[in-house]
């Protein structure tokens, strides 16, 4: 059972010497309660496959697939992701929070367009924050983004996707800027979280060690395309693209 099935995804960028490809008709399927990794090189099209799907394409772009369904329903045509139970956390943590508005504003703002009132949003605000394992989630809650660590920031930013109540929950290099330790934490909340929450993860990563560590099912990319799609230890022990084969080889080289 696929929560996301997409078919024949195409996406051109407008560029000066016109039209740019980044997506080539490819079709991406998101097993339903288990954590998917999408990696590849940079540029290969992985921020902009997550973008299609959160409707947060750059200006001017075409995007075009010729069937959707989100948790078995058709939705080719009607297409709306604010719609859907699906929250994405960005690249870029720092870029994501504005930096004058405390972390508990942006917190509140999330709930606040899902009708809630005021005092009703602090409050899932700050339970949300605990939720994303915030040992003092009331601080944390007035603190500006720059007055955070790098992991809090990111549980912060976790904290405030799960604010939508998603069931798919898309990041974007999540544990890429943090130190190994740190990275190992949120790694290991991403897994906690997933199992209490019956949530379906993608992440995006060019580190085939956090795919190791966390994911369930590999896709790999490669400019604009998906080359292969596996279970993670198939992927490790018998890939058959010879992309995919690359990579690895990569890795044994001590490349990445
Ligand atoms: N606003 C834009 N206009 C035109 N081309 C763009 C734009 N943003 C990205 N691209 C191009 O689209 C392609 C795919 O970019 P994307 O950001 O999806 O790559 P990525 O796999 O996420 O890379 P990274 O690992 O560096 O984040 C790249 O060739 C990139 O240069
Ligand atoms: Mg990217």
């Amino acid at each position: 059972m696929s929560i996301l099935s997409i078919d024949d995804l195409t996406i051109d960028l407008p560029t000066t010497g016109g039209p740019f490809r980044v997506i080539d008709g490819q079709s991406l399927d998101v097993p339903a309660g288990g954590i998917l990794g999408i990696v590849g090189e940079s540029g290969s099209g992985k921020t902009m496959m997550l973008r299609a799907i959160m409707d947060i394409l750059p200006e001017g772009a075409d995007r075009r697939w010729s069937r959707i369904a989100f948790d078995g329903a058709d939705v080719t045509g009607r297409y709306d992701h604010s719609r859907l139970p699906i929250s994405m956390v960005f690249q870029d943590p720092l870029t994501s929070f504005n930096p004058l508005m405390r972390i508990g504003s942006h917190l509140v703002e999330v709930a606040r367009r899902r009708g809630v009132a005021r005092s009703e949003a602090k409050r899932q605000a700050v339970d949300a924050l605990a939720a994303a394992r915030i040992p003092d989630p009331e601080r944390v809650f007035a603190r500006y983004p720059h007055e955070l660590s790098g992991g809090l920031r990111q549980r912060a930013m976790i904290a405030m996707a799960l604010l939508a109540e998603p069931r798919l929950l898309l990041l974007d290099e999540p544990t890429t800027a943090l130190d190994a330790t740190v990275q190992a934490e949120i790694l290991s909340l991403i897994r906690q979280l997933q199992a209490e929450r019956e949530l379906t993860v993608v992440i995006v990563t060019h580190d085939l060690g956090v795919v190791a560590a966390l994911c369930d099912t590999v896709a790999v990319m490669n400019d604009g395309r998906i080359v292969e799609t596996a279970p993670v230890d198939r992927l490790f022990t018998a890939p058959e693209h010879p992309y995919t084969r690359q990579l690895l080889a990569a890795i044994d080289e001590g490349m990445l």
